[in-house]
């Protein structure tokens, strides 16, 4: 079964093909187009900016999609069309949804609506199929929208165990790099700052690990945030501008946000004793965060799955949606004209 997958959720326009059978799933194209720069100037992603390139680029993107799959451009042999329905910028989902319901109609074609946060958990079965012996599995889901600790019984099972009560993480970083004077996004320039921080400087940094000890597996990255901006407010102009405190600020804002998401992922596999542990999203790329974690957690159990995708898989991308809607087809819809964008919806507890 040959899926076209479209995920136009945040800034990045991205489709892929991918091709599923029973026994693998192979990726044929995997195109991104990304629309960083263009946003770097507002310090984060301007949604009707990003709805304008969508349109823009869609058709652009889903040539080079076809072409890198060997796919003919008129009349391909796609068996269904996967669409993220959400959660996502509303301007941005609906620009997706309404290419791919042209699409649909026009080559006669089901669609298929994923939810881009189950498609970062279901990414997994390209590498390792997602079967019984996986689950439970605790997946930590970390972007610039959400960070979410789920348990996974199974495709289709999940249940929240806990979320920010606030800013999500990526959130949290972009924004506290922009204080810092780094450009968006602000995650991959704070982790490359926080590898030049000196080991033995005067200047001393100490920010809170928020919600570090609480009994639940929320989070609140908000006034970290703060706990940012006023240090920097209390510097001099020449220290806030110096390297050594750019670069150990960044290191500590990591270094938080790293502490609070180990403990409570850590906390939740020996809770929920799980087999597995799933990372996706944005910040999930970072890789203090893959090293620290993978540390604590064979600590916990050495014989836990780490099903760490590859960083590209990581951020957004059309092959997990590909992925997802293979794994779903209980979800498949023969008329198209009925999908409705989820906006900011998270993900939601099922059976
Ligand atoms: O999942 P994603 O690509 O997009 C959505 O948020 O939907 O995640 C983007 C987020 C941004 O906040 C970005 O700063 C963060 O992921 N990010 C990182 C890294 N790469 C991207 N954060 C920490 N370390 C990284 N290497």
């Amino acid at each position: 079964m040959n899926i076209l997958a479209i995920d136009t959720s945040c800034d990045d326009t991205s489709i892929a093909v991918i091709k599923g059978n029973k026994n693998r799933i192979e990726i044929l194209s995997n195109v991104v187009s990304s629309q960083e720069k263009l946003h770097q100037a507002y310090g984060g992603v301007y949604p009707s900016l990003a709805k304008r390139e969508h349109l823009k680029n869609l058709p652009l993107v889903l040539k080079r999609a076809l072409k890198k799959a060997g796919l003919d451009l008129e009349k391909p042999k796609i068996d269904a069309i996967a669409i993220t329905t959400g959660p996502g910028l509303e301007p941005c989902l609906w620009q997706g949804i309404n290419f791919a319901e042209e699409l649909a109609n026009s080559w006669r074609k089901p669609i298929i609506p994923v939810h881009h946060l189950e498609a970062h958990i279901l990414v997994n079965s390209l590498d390792k199929k997602l079967e019984a012996s996986v689950f439970p599995a605790i997946a930590l889901l970390v972007s610039g929208g959400n960070t979410q600790l789920i348990l996974v019984k199974g495709v289709g099972k999940y249940k929240i165990l806990g979320e920010t009560r606030d800013d999500a993480a990526g959130e949290c970083l972009d924004k506290t790099a922009r204080v810092l004077g780094l450009s968006y996004p602000g995650g991959p320039q704070i982790a490359t700052q926080a590898t030049k921080a000196p080991k033995n400087s005067k200047l001393k940094i100490k920010l809170p690990r928020p919600m570090l000890h609480t009994k639940d597996y929320d989070f609140s990255f908000s006034g970290l945030k703060t706990a940012v901006l006023y240090d920097w407010k209390k510097r001099s102009k020449k220290v806030r501008e110096s390297k050594a405190y750019i670069s150990l600020m960044s290191q500590e804002i990591q270094q938080s946000i790293i502490d609070v998401l180990v403990k409570k992922t850590t906390k939740a596999v020996k809770d929920y004793r799980a087999k597995s542990v799933i990372i996706g999203g944005g910040v999930a790329c970072n890789t203090e965060l893959r090293k620290q974690l993978k540390k604590r957690l064979l600590i916990v159990n050495n014989k836990l799955n780490l099903l760490f995708p590859p960083k590209n898989l990581c951020t957004d991308n059309a092959v997990m949606i590909g992925v997802a809607a293979f794994l779903r087809q209980d979800k498949i819809l023969k008329k198209t004209g009925t999908l409705k964008a989820i906006g900011n919806q998270k993900m939601k507890n099922s059976s």
